[in-house]
């Protein structure tokens, strides 16, 4: 299976936006993450109407590979509406798996505005190798 390119990372974001549920903010976001050995996970922002239990679609790609089986991860794509970088609550969750991830960020269009890591998104993080257990 060849490796995805960006491109092709993108439009499984956006297919991916297309089942977001977010009726409340109206703010749509699709994802797709990219697995060591070459799977691709999409997910989607998924709100609720008591707002806290909203899960942003990074988390929903990575919860959904990891659940299948996956601990490794190159790279993800985002897509919204304006191209917006992952929450903080993501960026902590994306980093006990993948510190190094290659992070692409797009717009609805697919037309990518940054292309960036997730160590620069979120430096001096605080890793699993901080409790000896990673
Ligand atoms: N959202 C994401 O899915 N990813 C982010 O990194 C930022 C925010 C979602 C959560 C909520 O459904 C909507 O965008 C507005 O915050």
């Amino acid at each position: 299976m060849p490796i995805p390119s960006d491109q092709q990372l993108i439009d499984a974001a956006i297919a991916a936006s297309e089942h977001a549920y977010m009726p409340y903010s109206n703010y749509r976001v699709g994802a797709a993450l990219l697995t060591a050995d070459g799977a691709v996970y999409g997910g989607c922002n998924i709100e609720s109407v008591s707002f806290t239990p909203t899960v942003c679609a990074e988390r929903t790609a990575v919860f959904k590979a990891v659940s299948e089986g996956h601990r490794e991860f190159s790279a993800i794509a985002v897509v919204t509406r304006d191209a917006g970088s992952p929450c903080g609550v993501c960026r902590q969750m994306m980093y006990e798996f993948a510190p190094d991830l290659r992070v692409i960020l797009a717009d609805l269009d697919g037309k990518a505005h940054l292309v960036t890591t997730l160590r620069e998104l979120l430096p001096h993080g605080f890793g699993p190798m901080r409790l000896d257990t990673g």
